[in-house]
């Protein structure tokens, strides 16, 4: 059925004419035409600096794929970017600049939450940080910006689609009193790794400027692992007030992080703090705390690095049970310690994104 889809909007594409001629479904800047079942997904990659002359096609492209598409949302890129392996920028201010940034109107700050490995947790401090601002007042949303591998869906529980304005604009979900957006759940199996550089660019701002955010005093953002497009994507589009590090205290992870504060420096993000992930044991059945993965790793680098260290994070089921269960600790269990060690975290971070600063 969805293949059905795709071949019709290819067929519509053909009767679009781009400079030079061709069609646009034989032009061959067209990505893959990516069918699920609540969008239709597209990217035209040029030449830099014809970015322009293309733009009627896209607009075309827009038009035809939204006539075949059935209810679906339509996402159709248009990049003048290099492969997104060069899209870093290797010698800054060397390479002709990418767009200006802009706001995003009602959003007045934007953290990320990053992290130089995977599996770290970033995705469990996103949640339980984004909830621990909240508890102290401010109007709170999170995007997952994982667009390979989306976790917020999990860890919030989200159930079902994003409901779409008439004007196509998403409505983002609302729960535990965060507004939340995703990826995830217009997205069936395998996927989310289809997504390349111009794409994910683009669905990127998509998730970003066309969801209804309404009012909010920070958005935090769950950011994949690494140093990679979708990073770079995100500080070129916008002004972020500020990258949250999580690390775990071993010092391979560490070493990571650096790397991860690394990018983040270079691209002018002022780096808020590390978060010490998995920084000692608490053995269930005693309460007894083990500092089994050498514990103070991340406040040490932190201290040598210059940057704030923004609190520790025990490793404990209840974590990962509530983290697989939608069940995030800060909105479940407030008063319980692993909710505690979070919300110490988000009350270093209120100071820097509370409405009056
Ligand atoms: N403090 C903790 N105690 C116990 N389990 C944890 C803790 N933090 C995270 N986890 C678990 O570790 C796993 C990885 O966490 P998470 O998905 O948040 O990491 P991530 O850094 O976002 O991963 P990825 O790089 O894949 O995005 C999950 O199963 C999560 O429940
Ligand atoms: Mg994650």
């Amino acid at each position: 059925m969805d293949q059905d889809v795709a071949k019709k909007v290819r067929a519509a594409l053909g009767t679009i004419e781009v400079p030079g001629g061709a069609s646009l479904a034989e032009f061959p800047g067209l990505s893959d035409i990516i069918v699920t079942k609540s969008a239709i997904a597209f990217a035209i990659s040029v030449a830099p600096g014809m970015e322009k002359a293309f733009a009627p096609a896209r607009t075309a492209a827009e038009e035809a794929a939204k006539a075949v598409a059935d209810g679906r949302k339509v996402m159709v890129s248009l990049t003048g970017d290099k492969a997104p392996a060069q899209a870093a920028p290797q010698t800054p201010g060397k390479r002709p600049g990418p767009p200006p940034k802009t706001p995003v109107p009602g959003i007045r700050h934007i953290i990320a939450v990053g992290s130089g490995k995977g599996g770290v947790g970033k995705s469990t401090c996103a949640v339980n940080i984004a909830l621990g601002l909240a508890q102290q007042g401010l109007k709170v949303g999170i995007l997952d910006a994982d667009l390979y591998g989306p976790s917020l869906p999990k860890l919030l529980g989200l159930e079902g689609k994003p409901a779409v304005r008439d004007d196509g604009i998403f409505k983002p979900f609302e729960v535990f009193g965060l507004k939340a957006m995703s990826i995830g759940p217009m997205l069936t199996g395998s996927q989310a790794v289809v997504w390349r550089g111009p794409m994910a660019t683009s669905a990127l701002r998509q998730l970003l400027r066309e969801t209804a955010w309404g009012e909010l005093d920070v958005l935090v953002v769950d950011m994949p692992p690494g140093t990679g497009d979708i990073q770079i994507s995100l500080v070129q589009q916008v002004e972020l007030t500020g990258a949250v590090i999580v690390s775990t205290p071993q010092d391979l992870a560490l070493i990571d992080a650096q790397k991860a504060i690394d990018m983040f420096r270079r691209t002018n993000v002022p780096v808020l703090g590390i978060v010490e992930n998995m920084s000692f044991f608490i053995a269930p059945d005693t309460g007894n705390r083990y500092d089994i993965f050498g514990h103070g790793g991340a406040r040490a680098a932190a201290g040598e690095l210059g940057i704030p260290f923004l609190g520790e994070i025990p490793l404990v089921m209840a974590i990962r049970e509530g983290a697989d269960a939608g069940r995030p600790a800060v909105a479940t269990s407030p008063d319980g310690p692993e909710a505690q060690a979070f919300l110490t975290v988000a009350r270093q971070l209120t100071e820097t994104v509370s409405p009056r600063s």
